[in-house]
């Protein structure tokens, strides 16, 4: 399904009971809304789920560049407006995690518990700015295929598991703007380290004990900023940490979910 969003139409899916609670995931970079498919089938027994692909990835429209993040926290934040969501549940990783936080920074009121999975709170450093500059050279240079050969070793704990397959088609979905705008807007991103202390809903941070894109550490500094934040390292899982060890990450987010829901 699609509905027209901030001047671009945005594809999404609803699944769960009507009148549970809602959950809102926001997919990494540069997947779609299919990455979170063992998720939605966990929780759908109990909780009513919004996936959506990010602007320029998957299914759905760019809409003209540059666009920042800020943009697509608007997309999340009108989709919730558009679909009737007043308060969800807000689960992100990785890109999707730094939506997802800044989404809880702007607009508080919007949400009851918030996952931050395999993502992390400070902005690229200068080296990671340069690294995002030579991948969209590299992208408008040698097209998307080349791209994502090369960011795929980095995106699971074992390159040679099935997932990596299903990974790669995901990415040679996307067009060579969509991809280079995410790492634009993920260059240009804010620091929500400062915002970090204020958060006053529940929040799980969920990483992977061999994320090599975002690392545990991190998340073990975002957890101890965040008042009364419950940190869980994954075994045996890398970067998409949703991907590689599904039965403990849902596990994990179910336990959470349940415990917290209004
Ligand atoms: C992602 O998985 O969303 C991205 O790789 C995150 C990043 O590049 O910072």
């Amino acid at each position: 399904m699609d509905l027209s969003i901030n001047g671009i139409k945005l594809d999404y899916q609803v699944d769960g009971p009507e009148g549970r609670p809602w959950v809102v995931l926001v997919h990494g970079f540069p997947f779609n809304r299919a990455t979170w498919k063992g998720q939605v089938e966990a929780l759908a027994k109990e909780f009513r789920i919004l996936t959506y692909d990010l602007r320029g990835l998957g299914a759905s429209q760019l809409g003209p560049a540059p666009q920042p993040l800020e943009a697509y926290v608007d997309d999340l934040l009108a989709l919730m407006d558009a679909l009737g969501i007043a308060r969800a549940a807000l689960g992100g990783l990785s890109m999707g995690g730094y939506i997802a936080l800044r989404a809880a920074q702007r607009a508080p009121e919007r949400f009851w518990a918030l996952l931050l999975c395999d993502t992390k709170s400070e902005p690229d450093s200068d080296e990671g700015k340069l690294g995002r500059a030579a991948g969209i050279k590299a992208l408008h240079g040698n097209g998307v295929e080349a791209f994502a050969q090369g960011m795929l070793p980095k995106l699971l704990l074992r390159p040679g598991a099935p997932e990596a397959q299903a990974l790669l088609a995901l990415m040679l979905k996307n067009s060579v703007e969509g991809t280079a705008n995410a790492l634009a807007a993920m260059q240009g991103r804010t620091d929500t380290t400062p915002g970090l202390k204020a958060l006053k809903l529940p929040v799980l941070v969920l990483v992977g004990s061999g994320d090599a894109i975002t690392p545990s550490k991190g998340a073990e500094h975002m957890a101890a900023l965040i008042p009364g934040a419950k940190l869980k390292i994954l075994e045996n899982a890398g970067h998409v940490s949703n991907l590689e060890a599904p039965e403990a990450f849902n596990a994990e987010v179910l336990t959470f979910l349940k415990a917290v829901k209004p």
